[in-house]
């Protein structure tokens, strides 16, 4: 396990990905694929890491900050859990954790996000590390709970066994995870404009705007609720539940160990 310090890493580091080449945090071209690659999903949060939070205030209309309070009144943090935040990023989705007193551990696979994070909330234990292998004992967190980031791992069924696996027995599991709108209308109006806007959107705001045609292609190929509580509950999840926010635009799935 490797915890991520303040330090900033000026060194630059070159990934290989589908025949390019890349610097890690540069900005421009960093792209993953369906496949999820796992250097190529994180060599693209390495780029966009610098303004991540501001670009999804951005394209949520402030949404974003509704749906993490959602996901922590059902996590329900109590003073002194251990809480493992995967995915966390640059540590937004983790911050409300620590603020409850709980011990919550902010782990991502990119580099960049985390550093970004540990520049900004300083106090949080950011550790690097990857959902489908990750570095704590088994039982060893009484929550467990993911952002926006399991779309992005390449292997979804292997990575709700493995936050089962750090899960103690009656621990619980939040995932907060874009999904289906439910209404008719409401899925031709976010898949047929919002989706196809996040890419113009992102790059008026000066991001990068190919990392949010990806952002585009994994929400409409992410399994509806139904589909992904089946999974939870294959994972070896039980009392699985899910709750729709925004009409469906993002789904809370939850269980227990
Ligand atoms: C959209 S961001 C979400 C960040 C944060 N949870 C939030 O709500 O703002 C998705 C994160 O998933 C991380 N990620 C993708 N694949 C991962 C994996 N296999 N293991 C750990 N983190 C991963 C990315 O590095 C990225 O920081």
């Amino acid at each position: 396990m490797s915890r991520v310090s303040s330090r900033s890493d000026h060194r630059a580091r070159v990934s290989v990905g589908r025949g390019r080449l890349w610097r890690v945090g540069e900005p421009r071209g960093a792209k993953a694929t369906l496949a999820k690659r796992r250097a190529d999903v994180a060599a693209m949060f390495d780029g966009v890491a610098a303004r991540y939070d501001l670009v999804n205030d951005v394209l949520t209309g402030g949404l974003d900050r509704r749906w993490r309070h959602a996901v922590v009144a059902a996590v329900v943090p109590e003073p002194g859990e251990r809480i493992l935040d995967l995915a966390a990023g640059t540590g937004t989705s983790s911050k409300p954790f620590a603020d409850a007193g709980a011990l919550v551990v902010p782990a991502d696979l990119s580099l960049g996000m985390l550093q970004v994070g540990k520049q900004r909330q300083p106090e949080l234990a950011f550790v690097n590390a990857d959902a489908l292998a990750l570095p704590f004992a088994d039982g060893a967190f009484d929550a467990v709970t993911i952002s926006f980031g399991l779309r992005n791992v390449e292997d979804t069924a292997a990575a709700l066994t493995e936050l089962r696996r750090v899960t103690r027995p009656g621990g619980r599991v939040v995932i907060c995870e874009f999904s289906t709108p439910t209404a008719a209308w409401l899925r031709l109006a976010y898949h047929g404009v919002a989706l196809r806007a996040l890419p113009l959107i992102a790059r008026l705001t000066a991001s990068n705007p190919v990392a949010y045609e990806y952002l585009a292609e994994s929400i409409r190929a992410w399994p509806t609720q139904p589909v992904l509580a089946d999974a939870l509950t294959a994972a070896g999840w039980r009392d699985v539940q899910w709750q729709n926010l925004s009409g469906g635009i993002v789904a809370l799935h939850r269980g227990r160990a």
